[in-house]
């Protein structure tokens, strides 16, 4: 198979923007000033700041292998060599329903500078990478979103949600299970290799998570080079009776001026193998003295700790679509995750960009393994192309997509088929 990294740049979209006397083309992986202006031009898109050379350089050095950066380049700006517009993109490992998981193409560091947008840029930049994945051969395409209302029309769906958590602490008492291990203070780079280990544990846990490391771990526990709020996480780790790790938390404090008893703690991370470390941690976190409010970032909706004290509206929820999916080879796609119930069912889908489009039988045996093949068969249901990314990790139910219009047909045998016993859950921005 081509390697991400070899594999030339979409002939299609150059074409289109050379009319534009725009230049389409992948960042040099062996020139450093290449690099550098693809980072600052990523920067600038997402309304940031302007990086210093160091944390540059260090970007580009702890690149991980796969890494395909394309840029945008316009020969007549001021500035020819500073990208007007950014893609970086990867092959992820992805957890589908079954504890299993299949290639996926990650896009992510999609930009258009403010004096270019509005002309077609980034449809040129997302077309090239769904051709990309395709020729790569990754049946589906994923990212998370800074503005949901962009990437629907481009075959992606909302496939597992997140959930913010606001923690009243004053009104709480713990009614969980006792802990029976203990939490250690570590510094980050004491974190760095078994908290990895641990994120690695967890990962076939939940539809909808993706291996990651290099910069977004980093970035997670607070290492990312330049990271100017690096100073102000905390890390802890839960070990077992035993004294092996089984979890780990990154969070901050702070402090509020006018009365001391009232810190909030923002929670970044939290991550257990057990609902030892689970329980153990969250008591931690939420029995500490001067903390009324606890703010946690990015949870699972399934998150149990509201079972576990003993004032359920202590906890206020905000929920949000985080990992959107766009299935792009519907066999390899399907037969990559297990179902919840044997037996067939033939699925129109449609897909106005073609790559998904057709009936399809999935033949569904007694252990939740799937073929899939074309069929001329009559739908038993027929969906649109970002209902099926819905559907795809199980998370979201066919009758909702069915009252929201873009799923039609037997919603009780795609309900039974597709939902997962596990709520998807990606616990990273990337
Ligand atoms: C969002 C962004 C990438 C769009 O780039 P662009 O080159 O102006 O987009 P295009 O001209 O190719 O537009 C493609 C389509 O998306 C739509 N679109 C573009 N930006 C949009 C936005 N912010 N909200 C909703 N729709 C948007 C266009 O209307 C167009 O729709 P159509 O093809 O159905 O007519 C660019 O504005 C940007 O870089 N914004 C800041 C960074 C950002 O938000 N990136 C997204 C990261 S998830």
């Amino acid at each position: 198979m081509t390697s991400s990294t070899d594999l030339p740049i979409d002939e299609t979209s150059r074409a289109g923007l050379a009319e534009q006397g725009l230049t389409l083309r992948l960042v040099d992986p062996s020139d450093a000033g290449d690099h550098a202006a693809w980072f600052h031009a990523e920067s600038r898109g997402f309304l940031g700041p302007t990086l210093p050379d160091e944390q540059v350089e260090a970007r580009r050095t702890g690149l991980v292998d796969g890494r395909r950066l394309v840029a945008v380049l316009d020969p007549t700006a001021a500035d020819p060599t500073s990208p007007v517009a950014t893609t970086i993109c990867w092959p992820a490992d992805l957890t589908v329903p079954g504890r299993r998981s299949v290639p996926a193409w990650a896009v992510s560091g999609v930009t258009v500078a403010p004096t270019h947008r509005r002309r077609g840029i980034a449809r040129a930049l997302l077309d090239a990478e769904l051709r990309t994945a395709v020729a790569l051969g990754c049946p589906v395409a994923v990212l998370t979103v800074s503005e949901s209302t962009i990437y629907a029309r481009f075959g992606f769906a909302p496939a597992a949600l997140a959930r913010d958590l606001t923690v009243l602490t004053r009104r709480v008492r713990w009614t969980g299970p006792t802990p029976t291990g203990r939490v250690h203070f570590v510094s980050p780079e004491q974190l760095r290799e078994a908290g990895h280990a641990l994120v690695e544990g967890v990962r076939l846990e939940a539809p909808g998570q993706i291996s990651y490391e290099g910069h977004l771990w980093d970035r997670q526990i607070g290492l990312a080079a330049g990271d100017s709020n690096a100073k102000n996480l905390r890390c802890v780790r839960y070990d077992d009776a035993g004294g092996s790790p089984q979890g780990f938390a990154v969070y901050q404090l702070k402090e509020d001026p006018s009365d001391f008893v009232e810190h909030e703690l923002t929670l970044h991370a939290l991550v257990a193998t057990t609902t030892d470390a689970y329980a153990g941690l969250w008591r931690f976190l939420l029995e500490m003295d001067l903390v009324s409010k606890v703010s946690a970032h990015l949870r699972p909706v399934d998150e149990p700790l509201r079972w576990m004290i003993d004032d359920f509206r202590a906890v206020r929820v905000n929920e949000f679509d985080h990992l959107w999916v766009r299935v792009l080879d519907v066999p390899a796609a399907l037969t990559a995750r297990t179902y919840s119930a044997p037996g067939r069912l033939v699925l129109g889908v449609d897909d106005p960009d073609g790559f998904a489009a057709g009936t399809w039988a999935i033949e569904v045996d007694a252990r939740g393994g799937a073929t899939v093949q074309p069929s001329d068969e009559p739908a038993d249901a027929t969906v649109t192309v970002t209902a099926l990314g819905s559907l795809y990790l199980g998370g979201v139910s066919a009758g909702t997509l069915a009252a929201a219009g873009t799923l039609t047909g037997d919603v009780a045998r795609v309900d039974a088929t597709f939902r997962s016993t596990v709520a998807p859950y990606l616990s990273i921005w990337f």
